[in-house]
């Protein structure tokens, strides 16, 4: 490949702002694009829709673009490295088949009993197995895992408290719930554990483990309410240590692998694996096919190696020469969120604060400029204000500090992220 190379990077929210300031480091770059981007500016936002491949391959083929790196999973599980399959750009992602194993909950929990990996007891229920479905319901301890099989937003999973919520949902699945994405239904075993996100780069022969994350999904602090995108991150995570990481490669990085292999998948790119610890062992909650946000803006300050080397080990399939180190310090974001957010909120607040110099990285969300240049908000999720220091406990405090600074109308964080990892 060449020493300089030209990237465009496919996505708009904290997770491509992270991968943007990383990659804007990397002294392989030469023009960074993000399509379509944010308020932030690591690199120069092009307005193409990143499903639009037709699109996207004008944009490559007209700026001399080396590299796509693809943020979200949409555009993966519909394909895209696929259709770039016979042109000389490089793609960051795999292709349509490995996407799968976001794509289908059910694709990804047969793959996982194939390949003996450690994930929970489930079936998997369509309208002709309704009734089967809801005897499966029986046999379980509540509360009940329910699980739309395509992609949902996000949304398509449902935790129900009692049995009959549970056949009840499960019906309203299947009649639609979801469309099409709920026209299969994964019910599984609830496990009772701590979660954490590991995250995997592979050229298909070899991986290397990124810095370990874990997430804050809930809205509300010490984990009440609804679900969101996430709320906050922290990474490094004190229970990932070495044994349970051991057993994390042992028992699922490495059966992953060997599986996509042994059936003919040639995977290139991330794999998250959103991990259960379950009394210390390891258990597939789910599979990601793209990095996870907002983890990714914790996980970026903390890899101290060069990115862009990393993409071309992924791309070349050279991953074993390349290092991936890891910063010691630890690492927080806490995420500012629009008021109303994960229902509906207003868009368009003025951001104010952001002149402030700071010790702390400010990555945009859901933010945009208008026409004097004023950053506003933009989606629910706003700002991911990440802090790095030599403990926990102090980038919390700094990460918290800065939310409450930056500042727009309606404006909501969550105060208690990382402490539940604190002594
Ligand atoms: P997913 O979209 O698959 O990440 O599921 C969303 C959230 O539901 C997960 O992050 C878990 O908190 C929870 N969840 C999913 N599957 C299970 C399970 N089998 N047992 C307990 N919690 C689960
Ligand atoms: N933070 C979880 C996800 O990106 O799916």
């Amino acid at each position: 490949m060449k020493d300089i190379i030209n990237i465009l990077l496919l996505g708009s929210g904290g997770r491509e702002c992270a991968m943007a300031w990383k990659i804007s480091q990397s002294p392989r770059l030469g023009n960074l694009y993000v399509a379509p981007g944010n308020a932030a500016s690591y690199g120069t936002n092009v307005p193409l829709n990143p499903m639009d491949f037709e699109a996207v391959r004008q944009f490559v083929d007209t700026h001399d673009i080396d590299m796509i790196v693809v943020g979200p999973e949409n555009p993966l599980v519909e394909g895209i490295a696929d259709f770039f399959e016979e042109h000389p750009v490089k793609i960051i992602g795999p292709c349509r088949e490995g996407a799968r194993l976001e794509g289908s909950k059910e694709f990804a929990k047969e793959f996982m009993v194939r390949h003996h990996i450690p994930t929970a007891r489930f079936m998997s229920v369509t309208e002709e197995t309704r009734e089967q479905g809801m005897h499966f319901l029986e046999s379980l301890q509540p509360p009940y895992v329910l699980k739309a099989d395509g992609l949902a937003a996000g949304k398509g999973v449902i935790i129900a408290p009692t049995l009959a919520d549970a056949k009840d949902t499960l019906a309203d699945m299947l009649d639609g719930m979801f469309g099409g994405a709920s026209d299969t239904v994964v019910i599984e075993e609830f496990l009772t554990g701590i979660e954490c996100s590991v995250f995997v780069v592979t050229d298909g022969e070899d991986y290397k483990i990124l810095p370990v994350a874990k997430d804050y999904k809930r809205v509300g602090e010490k984990d009440c309410g609804p679900n969101t995108g996430g709320m906050g991150a922290v990474s490094p995570v004190p229970f990932a240590d070495n044994e349970f990481m051991d057993r994390v490669t042992r028992q699922i990085v490495e059966p992953t692998l060997k599986g996509l292999k042994e059936e003919g998948i040639n995977y290139k790119g991330f794999i998250f694996l959103g991990l259960m610890n379950v009394e210390g062992n390891p258990f597939v909650i789910e599979y990601n096919v793209r990095m996870g946000d907002p983890e990714t803006e914790v996980v970026m300050p903390r890899l101290a190696s060069d990115i862009v080397e990393i993409f071309e080990g992924i791309a070349d399939s050279t991953l074993a020469l390349k290092p991936v180190e890891e910063d010691p310090r630890a690492a927080v974001a806490v995420m500012l969120t629009s008021k109303g957010y994960p229902g509906t909120y207003e868009k368009g607040k003025e951001i104010t604060g952001l002149d402030t110099p700071a010790d702390v990285l400010r990555f945009h969300a859901g933010t945009r400029r208008d026409t004097l240049g004023r950053v506003l908000t933009d989606g629910g999720r706003v700002m991911a204000l990440v802090a790095l220091a030599p403990d926990i406990a102090e980038a919390a405090a700094m990460a918290k500090a800065e939310a409450a600074q930056v500042d727009f109308e309606g404006k909501y964080f969550r105060r208690d992220i990382a402490t539940d990892l604190v002594d």
